[in-house]
């Protein structure tokens, strides 16, 4: 083990910037002699890349190694590289987008995915990834709800621990697992009007209630590096924040873990007009504890002298460079810098059978059956399958960050029932295209003429997988191009017809709704996602997912989500097209989104029988006990994510509706009855109140199981 303060009290100033530079493979493969280049676009010398800390983005075990062998060659501390990738929903094998994964409201799940993608990245050379990503979202026009686990701060936070704990594992030396970067902090989801990157402005009572929370569990969790947002927050931007960066992050979190900027992020505070040039935004940065500068070159060009003019100490630098040191050291690197990267291991890994499993199972569990009036499952006595629609066939929906995953390693609905049902006949056509600008409905006549034949038609729909992710929001989250008439056409041939959807937003579904009698969502459900998607059509795999992410009945809706405030003027009427005045409402759609948060089906068939409390009143060091009974009265196991609710029904600000304090995952066998029991105890009842306390206050609590907006046996305790 090296000892790390002797090699950086022997190493040069301009040694230890270099720790802290990053800068994406492209620029190590370019060899300087181009202008233009990336090289001269950050005015590095060779000597320069000789020190460079850590790279982003290489995509094999071969460039790892190769890159490696050259840094060492050239390093003359011998400091390994840190190769760092966007991990976000599997390395090679990919399992669903987060947003969908959430939906299994399945910690342990998550966390066996996670791990496989770990397993495949470290294989392939890579040392930390940048996930989890747990922004907490509200508005589904922005393109990076994709990348979260929804609205809900507890599912996101769980679900964000459990990635950080599955990707860095007890021990970084354990070369299955890589270091986990929680992002981006702090609020991107709340960007105005969903448009990326855009400002950010919110009471520090909604961040610290709703949009916080994640973050910390994910530093709570351990958590070995933080990457702050690119948006300004309340007018001051992450990166250069020192309310969210030192206040929040440093005192109150404790957090002393490594800090990266996102891409070019640094550079950025130039645009937002909060430092007047890059040595400005260098010294702001750095001073917010920013250590490692991402794709820009601030720190390259001005830290020395900042630090030559004691603008900068000498100890600060040395802070941030012994954590760039450390992590190295944790994960081995002195002692191996290729840490057991080799294709050997890629190609035992990558989309192995185990992995493939893992990924087919995440994507029936992240499914979520949103209508079915008795349509699903089909019968496994089908003849005659119809698969109609742009996604019918459509290797392409892996989404944007779907890392090294091949699109040509996805198995499409149409190979999925092939491979389910070997001797049923398979009808397949496009019948339009996905882009919201298509108006070829002459492909519809085919599809109308394979729906009539059929026994049972599957509609195979969604927006493009480049149209959610970074950069990519959209005004009208309504399916895109005519997809929607091509639904109303098809089922009006023929009635057994389902839905099944490949998107990465909650989209507008009011039409396909009104026309349909059953909707599958499978996000971008990954590379087994055709497999899953027969699966559970057939009823071989019982849907068990819940809405992550609130279905709005109009993009007018956004921002929508179920922990809303009740307004003075509550809109009591939801029944759509009345016309109702003075109220909170709409003139032309109701409130409510068309599927809530927590909303989803079964083919099971959960009767909720009873909540019942242990007691009807607390102490603030007391506990109550929420029994729920449930009944599966059908002949299908199944799972079921029982979820309980609270309403504080008077506080010293107004309070959520509902809000989500527990969930649990239940199986049940068929006909049987459970009674599930949660413990509520007085920090579950707590709310950042106006002098931004966390605290609780006696009085009167309503809590509910159900899902939001449809809570059943709602029950009443005090807290004293
Ligand atoms: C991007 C994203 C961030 C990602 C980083 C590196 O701009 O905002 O999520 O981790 O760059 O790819």
């Amino acid at each position: 083990m090296p000892d790390l303060r002797k090699l950086l009290d022997k190493m040069t100033i301009e040694e230890k910037i270099g720790q802290l530079m990053q800068f994406s493979s492209d620029v190590f493969a370019d060899d300087g002699a181009d202008v233009t280049g990336p090289r001269a676009q950050y005015q590095l010398t060779e000597e320069d890349m000789a020190r460079v800390g850590s790279i982003l983005g290489t995509n094999s075990a071969e460039t790892v190694i190769k890159l490696q062998k050259e840094h060492l060659e050239k390093d003359r501390n011998k400091i390994p590289l840190l190769f760092m990738r966007d991990v976000i929903y599997g390395y090679r094998t990919n399992f669903p987008i987060p947003l969908g994964f959430g939906c299994s409201f399945d910690p342990a799940l998550v966390a066996e995915c996670s791990e496989m993608a770990a397993k495949e990245a470290a294989a392939s050379g890579i040392h930390v990834t940048f996930t989890p990503m747990v922004d907490y979202v509200r508005d589904a026009r922005w393109g990076r709800v994709m990348e979260s686990c929804g609205e809900e701060p507890l599912l996101n936070s769980r679900m964000g621990a459990a990635q950080v704990k599955a990707f860095q594992g007890e021990d970084l030396r354990d070369r299955e697992h890589i270091a986990s970067c929680v992002k981006h902090f702090a609020a991107y989801g709340g960007a105005e009007a969903g448009r990326d990157y855009n400002t950010v402005d919110l009471s520090e009572h909604t961040l610290r209630e709703f949009y916080l929370p994640a973050y910390k569990a994910c530093v709570d969790a351990g958590v070995k590096m933080l990457m702050p947002s690119f948006n300004s927050l309340n007018g001051i931007p992450s990166t250069g924040n020192q309310w969210l960066m030192k206040k929040i992050l440093r005192e109150e979190w404790g957090y002393d873990g490594l800090v990266i900027s996102d891409w070019g992020a640094i550079s950025e505070l130039l645009k937002h007009g909060i430092a007047a040039d890059e040595r400005q935004a260098a010294r702001m940065a750095f001073d917010c504890g920013c250590h490692i500068e991402m794709c820009s070159n601030a720190y390259h060009l001005h830290l020395e002298e900042l630090i030559e003019e004691g603008a900068i100490s000498e100890e600060q630098l040395d802070d941030a460079v012994m954590k760039v040191l450390e992590l190295k050291e944790e994960l081995g690197l002195f002692e191996d810098p290729f840490r057991g990267a080799s294709s050997e291991k890629e190609q035992a890994l990558f989309m192995s059978e185990a992995h493939r499993a893992i990924a087919k199972k995440a994507a029936a569990e992240s499914a979520v059956l949103l209508k079915n009036e008795g349509v699903l499952p089909f019968s496994e006595e089908i003849k005659r399958i119809a698969l109609i629609g742009p996604f019918a066939d459509e290797k392409k929906a892996l989404g944007i960050w779907k890392c090294n995953g091949q699109y040509d390693e996805v198995t499409t609905v149409r190979e999925g029932f092939a491979a389910a049902l070997p001797q049923v006949e398979i009808l397949c056509a496009k019948g339009c295209g996905a882009e919201w600008n298509d108006s070829d409905d002459s492909g519809f006549a085919e599809a109308i003429e394979i729906a009539k034949k059929a026994d049972a038609v599957v509609l195979c729909l969604g927006e493009p997988d480049d149209y959610a992710g970074e950069g990519n929001c959209r005004t009208d989250i309504s399916l895109p191009g005519l997809q929607n008439r091509l639904a109303k056409e098809i089922a009006a041939v023929n009635s057994n017809t389902a839905a099944v959807l490949f998107n990465g937003r909650p989209l507008v579904l009011s039409r396909l709704a009104e026309a349909v009698p059953a909707i599958l969502e499978l996000w971008y459900p990954g590379n087994e996602g055709g497999h899953a998607a027969a699966d559970l059509l057939l009823g071989r795999a019982n849907p068990c997912g819940k809405v992550s992410m609130s279905f709005p009945k109009a993009t007018g809706q956004c921002p929508i989500y179920y922990n809303r405030n009740n307004t003075g003027r509550p809109k009591k009427v939801e029944k759509e097209g009345i016309r109702t005045r003075y109220n909170s409402g709409y003139l032309d759609c109701g409130n409510l989104p068309l599927y809530p948060f927590g909303h989803g089906l079964s083919y099971s068939n959960f009767i909720y029988e009873d909540l019942t409390l242990s007691a009807d009143s607390m102490e603030s060091d007391g506990a109550i006990q929420a029994k729920i009974t449930i009944y599966n009265d059908s002949d299908r196991a199944g799972k079921e994510v029982v979820q309980l609710y609270m309403r504080d029904l008077v506080a010293s600000m107004v309070r959520p509706v509902q809000q989500l304090i527990d969930f649990k995952k239940v199986e049940f066998a068929p006909y049987e009855r459970k009674e599930i029991t949660f413990e509520i105890r007085e920090p579950m009842l707590r709310f950042w109140n106006w002098d931004q306390k966390f605290i609780s206050e006696p009085g009167e609590f309503q809590i509910s199981t159900g899902c939001a907006d449809h809570l059943l046996h709602t029950q009443t305790f005090e807290l004293k």
